[in-house]
């Protein structure tokens, strides 16, 4: 909870008037149980995040709610890094499933999912605001 501050800036920094609100950011904060957040520091400086929330025996999957790297630390293999780790501890924890979703646009974070071999499943219409965009869905299964 030290570092709240500096993530919601760092989401601000990602997402500009699409950031989460301080609400939604609260909700996440009040249910660690499903909501799990990873941070990247470089010395003290916080430079990438993702969250994901696990859905556990509920609906059994992983969904990608968010994920950020300081501009002036893109490109270099960070959100990768927090995929791998990501995916790993939750394979751990018995998740086969783990879904998100990304802008028709956003060619580095469809880059991201398809290095991991998550397929486009579906396309949602319109699905983003500020500005209106289509969402690709992406899905990776893994055999049981
Ligand atoms: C998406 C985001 C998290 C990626 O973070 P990152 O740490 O820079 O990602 P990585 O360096 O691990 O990987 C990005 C990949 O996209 C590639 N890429 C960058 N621009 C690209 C483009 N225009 N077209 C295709 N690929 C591109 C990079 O080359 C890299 O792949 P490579 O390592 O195989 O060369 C970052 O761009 C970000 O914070 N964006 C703003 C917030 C956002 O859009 N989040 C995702 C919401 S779903």
């Amino acid at each position: 909870m030290k570092d709240r501050n500096e993530l919601l800036e760092l989401d601000k920094e990602c997402f500009g008037v699409d950031q989460w609100d301080n609400e939604l950011w609260q909700e996440i904060f009040d249910d660690f149980e499903h909501n799990f957040i990873y941070l990247v520091k470089q010395k003290n400086e916080l430079i990438a995040f993702l969250t994901i929330f696990n859905w556990g025996k509920e609906k059994n999957y992983v969904k990608i709610t968010n994920i950020g790297t300081k501009s002036s630390y893109r490109g270099q293999r960070i959100a990768h890094k927090l995929f791998e780790t990501m995916i790993s501890e939750m394979k751990k924890e018995g998740i086969r499933d783990f879904r998100g979703e990304t802008r028709v646009s956003n060619y580095p974070m469809q880059k991201v999912f398809s290095d991991f071999d998550f397929t486009n499943v579906e396309t949602y219409k319109d699905y983003y605001d500020n500005p209106t965009e289509d969402a690709l869905r992406f899905q990776l299964n893994f055999k049981l």
